[in-house]
C-alpha cells in the first residue's frame, strides 16, 4: 500500500506504478438487438520500465501495463489488454498505446492536469480517432468491415491510493453507432 514516489522521468505517470485491483467495474457492450451491461472486477499492473530515446532527441518515460478483466457473473476473463503509457516531459504530453486481442491497436495522445506529484490526484486524458495520422486506430480487415472502432477516449484520475477511469470506445457495428463504455474504481493492492 505504499504509493510510488515521484520520479521526473515518469512525471504524472509516477503515481500509476504498482498493482491495482477494483470490483466496481461496469462494461456496456454492443449486442445485435441492443446492449449488454456486465459488472466486472479487474487487476491492472503498471511497471516503470525506464526511458525510450527517439531520434537522439525526444525522451519518453515509459510505463508498461497489463489489464485483466473478469465478469462478475462467471469469473471468466472477458477483456485482456496490454500497452504502454508514455510521458514526454518536454512537450508535456502523455500517450497511451494499447492492444486488444480482437485485432485492434490504438495510439492515443493527450495531456495531464492537476499536480505532477503522486500525493495529489492527477488526471490523464487521451484520445485517438480513426484516420488520424498520429493519434489513431489500426484494426484488422474484419473489424474495419464489421465492428469498426472510430474513436477512443480515456480519462484516468490517479491519487496515492485510488485510481478511477472511464473510457468510451466509439464503434460502428450491427449497422449503427454504439458507445462501448467501461469504468471502474481501483485501490492499490
Ligand atoms: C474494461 C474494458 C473492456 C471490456 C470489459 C470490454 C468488453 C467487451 C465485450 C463484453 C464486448 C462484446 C463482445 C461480444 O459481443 O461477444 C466487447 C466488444 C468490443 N470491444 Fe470491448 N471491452 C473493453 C474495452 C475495449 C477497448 C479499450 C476497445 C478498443 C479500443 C474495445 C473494443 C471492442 C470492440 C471493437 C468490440 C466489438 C466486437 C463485438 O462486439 O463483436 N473494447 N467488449
Amino acid at each position: 500500500m505504499t504509493p510510488t514516489s515521484y520520479d521526473p522521468l515518469y512525471g504524472p505517470l509516477s503515481a500509476l506504478i504498482g498493482t491495482w485491483t477494483g470490483d466496481h467495474g461496469l462494461d456496456v457492450a454492443p449486442e445485435p438487438d441492443g446492449s449488454e451491461e456486465s459488472p466486472y472486477y479487474e487487476t491492472i499492473v503498471f511497471e516503470g520500465i525506464g526511458d525510450a530515446e527517439n531520434a537522439e532527441d525526444q525522451v519518453l518515460g515509459v510505463v508498461r501495463y497489463l489489464q485483466i478483466v473478469r465478469r462478475k457473473s462467471n469469473d471468466e476473463v472477458f477483456h485482456d489488454q496490454t500497452g504502454y503509457w508514455m510521458w514526454d516531459a518536454r512537450a508535456k504530453t502523455v500517450m497511451q498505446s494499447l492492444t486488444i486481442p480482437r485485432g485492434v491497436c490504438v495510439l492515443a495522445g493527450g495531456q495531464h492536469s492537476g499536480e505532477v506529484d503522486p500525493r495529489s490526484p492527477t488526471t490523464l486524458r487521451v484520445r485517438a480517432t480513426l484516420g488520424d495520422e498520429t493519434f489513431g486506430i489500426i484494426q484488422s480487415p474484419y473489424m474495419l468491415e464489421n465492428a469498426k472502432t472510430v474513436a477512443f477516449e480515456h480519462e484516468l484520475i490517479v491519487g496515492p491510493d485510488s485510481l478511477r477511469y472511464s473510457e468510451t470506445t466509439h464503434l460502428s457495428i450491427y449497422g449503427r453507432d454504439f458507445d462501448h463504455t467501461d469504468a471502474n474504481e481501483l485501490r492499490r493492492a
